[in-house]
């Protein structure tokens, strides 16, 4: 699959944008496990242009992390373009424009899944931000509003028109938030139309080589994203690859495994965030590397509140130390 010039292998399987977690250092990982292609949490337009530090430091990318697209968001056109060339100043491989977030205060300004609302200023929006910069632009949007007005069979072609490179559906949407299961059937349609020829990127609910394989055999889709099942697993892209090729599952990494990642995570984020942002981002992931050990609780409440680097280190020893290799009977059924 080619996304503009950039080249992605055979089932492509992206990491989904996400805010507070798909910085630098998780992105690494992901790309380590196997991610083709990866994306930075969403930035405000309007942050950019007005210099925000914490804002410029999300567009940073390295060469290891390889192809990364930024993503923006925003409601006013003229923001977003100077916003989408900000990004391209910064040198990723794609501008990603997000119309999906569902977040009241996002949305209901008109921004994210907001501009669902407004297809024809979202068509507007993408044609000048298209015709702004040099790099692939591609879309990340859902359904629709609310499921009485799905609209992608609608704008899926005027977005094309305005020379996106791809397009990513999640299949939810903007009502439903993170509930239910995505609708995939839609997804398939929009894959299915003959008059679309950019790559279609289904997202939604892809946790495994199960899903991931139904999602190419069944939609057809050109990619597939997926983004909750990383949090606290970014060895799931390596499950998911090699489940595709072989129809094997791979067995979980041990405890000793895990900690090992979390701990290179760790290291990675406290090198790239300033102060204890390093200690505190991670804290949503500690939860989730370790979820559903048993006898945790103690382990886990020391974890996600020391502030500590050395002490944080010693705690990830321990539970090295105190779950060693007894894999499956360290965890509690869920
Ligand atoms: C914590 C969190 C943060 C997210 N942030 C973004 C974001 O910045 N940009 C975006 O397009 N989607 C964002 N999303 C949505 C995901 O990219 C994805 O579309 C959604 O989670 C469905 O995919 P999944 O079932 O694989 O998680 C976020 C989702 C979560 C759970």
């Amino acid at each position: 699959m080619k996304i503009g010039t950039i080249d992605i292998p055979e089932y492509p399987l992206l990491l989904a944008p996400m805010e507070d977690i798909t910085d630098r250092s998780f992105r690494k990982l992901c790309k380590m496990f196997g991610a083709d292609l990866l994306y930075t949490e969403f930035v405000a337009s309007e942050a950019l242009i007005r210099n925000i530090d914490k804002s410029l430091k999300k567009l940073q990318i390295d060469d290891d992390e390889r192809p990364t697209g930024i993503q923006i968001y925003g409601h006013s056109i003229d923001a977003m373009v100077e916003a989408a060339k900000i990004a391209e100043a910064a040198r990723p491989d794609l501008i990603d424009i997000n119309y999906g977030c569902p977040v009241k205060k996002i949305a209901n300004r008109g921004a994210g899944a907001g501009m669902l609302r407004d297809i024809p200023k979202m068509i507007k929006m993408t044609k000048a931000i298209v015709d702004a910069v040099k790099l692939p632009v591609t879309v990340k949007t859902r359904l629709g509003w609310d499921t009485d007005s799905i609209v992608i069979d609608k704008i899926a072609k005027p977005l094309q028109d305005t020379g996106i490179k791809a397009l990513t559906i999640h299949g939810r949407t903007r009502s439903q938030l993170y509930k239910g299961m995505s609708d995939w059937t839609l997804i398939g349609k929009i894959k299915e139309n003959s008059d679309i020829h950019i790559p279609i990127i289904g997202n939604g609910d892809i946790k495994d080589g199960v899903s991931a394989k139904n999602a190419f055999d069944k939609y057809r889709v050109d990619a597939i994203m997926t983004g909750r099942a990383s949090i606290g697993k970014p060895w799931v892209f390596k499950e998911i690859k090699h489940y595709l090729k072989t129809g094997e599952i791979l067995p979980e990494p041990d405890i000793t495994e895990k900690v090992n990642i979390a701990k290179t995570h760790f290291t990675l984020s406290l090198k790239y965030k300033e102060g204890k942002r390093g200690i505190f981002e991670m804290r949503r992931h500690f939860a989730h590397y370790f979820k559903g050990l048993r006898n945790f609780k103690e382990l886990r409440l020391k974890l996600l509140t020391s502030t500590n680097v050395d002490e944080i280190s010693d705690l990830l020893d321990e539970i090295k130390y105190i779950y060693g290799n007894k894999n499956q009977e360290n965890y509690v059924q869920q």
